[in-house]
């Protein structure tokens, strides 16, 4: 049976592209075997956690009972949070009921009256991370505060973001519900330590925790994903057994069965050949969350000024988001002609969430007749191969991810799998995939420039 996430990269091959594509020589499958082994020491010593995540179905128990008891009072989940405390949910909302930017409400349910319940119909997502007031005023315009949920997501429990922005949601809710409100904030973030969690625990919110051995960028699987996700209806069950399903591909040292470590290997090659940038080329607008997601994941992860050994390596990947066909007709020609530092990954969806046929009508015009009774979803994937085509006729190397179809299931599993991609590469470089030391200076200098005790050291000579 066809995997439902499959990986090909014959195009990033000399033998499809020429001198700037990989010979198998350049794949050290020795490496990747030892990257493996390596990993799996961290998890096995309880260092690194989001491997284990889908194998926790208490928690997932726990959230699916909580939020089926709260949905049906709420049209809106109001999720307050930033990076990996954001991105995570934000994917799962756009890959599995449908388009729309961060930052703004997923297009209005028909059945939705001005302020009172709509019955039957799932709570839309609403993710506040960004700090620009215009958004945030537009968001709590729309929504009505006795039928939102806001999730509070932070596992330090003090990012300026998101604590200015909850103090903001916090009032807007009591003003209206009163002590109320409480039972209608949830709160996710760590079990020990960090002010959200103390203010949570005095204000009596929900309370929902992120493993200590889970970063944000890998903690879509934990509550920080889930419970939003559960929220606003999703199978989280689904999500956690297809992730559970790529998790036990993904200890293979075989690259013929894992495909996160072939991922991972071609990547790292491609990366040593001076390939500096990966442009991920979603052709679905359904994954354009997801890109967003992974580009966060592979940019902090792997840039890295030193190695594990201390030495100096300022390494990394640049993602850029692409989506097709959209950014054929702004960025391809770039990425046919252009600078030899890319290589590019395609996303496919193998079945469309939604089809359409594209009418018969004004046959006797060239540029119509040849589309007429057609479905559009082929035009998508014409579209695709044609510009696959074009870049591996340029010599410029390229890969794909096919996933079979968009449901929990296989989202689950691609994004579990990318994470291990993820951690191998890190593995492979010789990097730790798991901090982020240069976003916590910048936090750092933010709480200085805004006056927070202790940090003023930080912002000296820094001026707003
Ligand atoms: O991946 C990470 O660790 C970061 O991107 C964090 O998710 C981000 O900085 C938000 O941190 P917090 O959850 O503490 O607010």
């Amino acid at each position: 049976m066809a995997l439902p996430v499959r990986f090909d990269y014959q195009n990033l091959m000399q033998a499809a592209v020429g001198t700037d594509g990989l010979s198998p020589a350049d794949l050290d499958l020795k490496a990747g075997a030892a990257a493996v082994a390596a990993f799996r020491r961290r998890v096995d010593a309880g260092d690194i956690g989001f491997p284990n995540l889908p194998a926790d179905r208490k928690t997932a128990a726990a959230i699916t009972r909580f939020a089926d008891e709260l949905r049906p009072r709420i049209d809106d989940v109001l999720l307050v949070g930033i990076g990996g405390s954001a991105l995570g949910a934000y994917a799962l909302d756009v890959a599995l009921r449908g388009p729309h930017p961060l930052q703004s409400l997923a297009a209005p349910n028909k059945k939705s009256s001005n302020g009172k319940a709509r019955s039957g119909v799932r709570p839309r997502l609403v993710v506040l991370d960004n700090v620009d007031p215009g958004p945030l005023v537009a968001a709590l315009e729309q929504l009505n505060p006795k039928r939102t949920a806001v999730c509070v997501i932070a596992k330090s429990g003090s990012t300026a973001e998101t604590m200015a922005t909850f103090l903001i949601v916090r009032e807007w809710m009591t003003a209206a519900l009163g002590q109320r409100a409480h039972g209608q904030i949830i709160a996710i973030t760590d079990a020990q330590k960090g002010d959200l969690l103390s203010i949570a625990k005095q204000e009596q919110y929900p309370l929902f925790f992120v493993p200590g051995n889970v970063g944000g960028r890998f903690s879509v699987l934990t509550p920080v994903g889930l419970v939003p996700a559960a929220l606003i209806g999703l199978d989280i069950g689904k999500l956690l057994k297809g992730a559970r399903e790529a998790t036990a591909r993904c200890w293979s040292s075989r690259i013929d069965e894992n495909q996160a470590l072939a991922a991972a290997l071609v990547h790292c090659a491609m990366n040593a050949r001076g390939k500096r940038s990966e442009v991920v080329f979603a052709y679905s607008s359904y994954l354009w969350g997801a890109a967003f997601w992974y580009r966060q994941l592979w940019a902090e992860s792997l840039g890295k000024t030193h190695d594990r050994e201390g030495r100096k390596v300022e390494t990394g990947q640049t993602p850029i988001a692409a989506l097709g066909v959209t950014d054929q007709h702004s960025q391809l020609q770039l990425y046919v002609e252009g600078p030899r530092d890319k290589m590019i990954t395609f996303w496919d969806v193998e079945r469309p969430r939604v089809e359409l046929t594209i009418p018969k009508a004004l046959g006797e015009f060239e540029s119509c007749g040849y589309l007429g009774g057609k479905k559009l979803s082929r035009l998508l994937r014409a579209e695709r191969a044609a510009t696959e085509a074009a870049l591996t006729r340029a010599g410029r190397p390229n890969c794909r991810w096919t996933l079979a179809r968009l449901d929990e299931a296989v989202i689950g599993a691609f994004f579990q799998t990318l994470e291990f991609q993820t951690a191998f590469a890190g593995e492979l470089l010789g990097i730790d995939a798991f901090d982020q030391p240069g976003v916590e200076l910048g936090k750092k200098l933010t709480y200085g420039l805004m006056g927070r005790r202790g940090y003023s050291e930080w912002a000296k000579g820094v001026k707003l």
